[in-house]
């Protein structure tokens, strides 16, 4: 069933500058862990459309997790300017000088070690560990929610949902391209399998998926009564 999926992914991947396209990435292009995981730390509570520019104006400042480590405190605190949630810029300079003062300047490449360090919760470890290394991690956000909770007709509202949800989208994560794998589901979450008005005449998961057939997709996941 991922090979639908992926099948998919080929063809419709979004084009976001922290990603390495599955063309290139097939062809053995690696992703550069310190995009990783910027992307993905801009990307905890702000949209895609919004993190772009942020993400191109700090590449372009500071290319290197080193640079980052080297920067004034001041300087990504006013980079980070209107990006919210100002926590998350002091973690990424903590983790950023951790990187280098403690692992030589490169990420640690399994989910366990990623979790260690400041900023890095369940969703991002996993998410930098499939994404960067390939590692068959398997990473859990709301988009993925949405997809398992249809895929599979739960009914079980969230948060009480969260654990079965999470076993259906570790049981479907694949040995092979794991990362292309959860870049995908992301893609499907955004693009096709939306909160309202799913399109799922186009679904490459339209066949397997038991709220489609149910008629019970626009519904999920279900809301725990008020
Ligand atoms: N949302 C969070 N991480 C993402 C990623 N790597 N690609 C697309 N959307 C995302």
């Amino acid at each position: 069933m991922c090979r639908d999926l992926l099948d998919w992914y080929d063809v419709h991947a979004r084009q976001l500058p922290w990603r390495v396209p599955p063309a290139a990435r097939r062809a053995g292009v690696r992703p550069d862990p310190y995009r990783v995981w910027l992307s993905e730390v801009m990307l905890q509570q702000t949209t895609v459309p919004a993190v772009k520019g942020y993400f191109r104006r700090f590449t372009e400042t500071w290319p290197t997790v080193e640079a980052l480590a080297a920067a004034e405190d001041g300087a990504v605190m006013e980079a980070w300017a209107g990006l919210g949630y100002y926590a998350r810029a002091r973690n990424l300079l903590k983790c950023a000088r951790a990187v280098v003062a403690e692992h030589g300047g490169r990420f640690p490449e399994t989910a366990e070690g990623l979790r260690e360090l400041p900023g890095i919760g369940p969703y991002t470890s996993a998410a930098i560990a499939a994404i960067a290394y390939d590692a068959p991690a398997t990473v859990v956000d709301g988009n993925v929610e949405r997809v398992m909770a249809r895929l599979h007709d739960v009914h079980t509202p969230l948060p009480a949902a969260k654990g079965e949800l999470t076993a259906l989208a570790a049981a479907l994560t694949p040995e092979a391209r794991p990362g292309d794998y959860a870049q995908a589901v992301m893609d499907l979450g955004a693009t096709i399998c939306t909160p309202r008005r799913p399109a799922c005449g186009i679904c490459p998961w339209r066949t397997p998926c038991a709220a489609r057939a149910a008629g019970t997709a626009p519904e999920l996941p279900a809301k725990a009564p008020k």
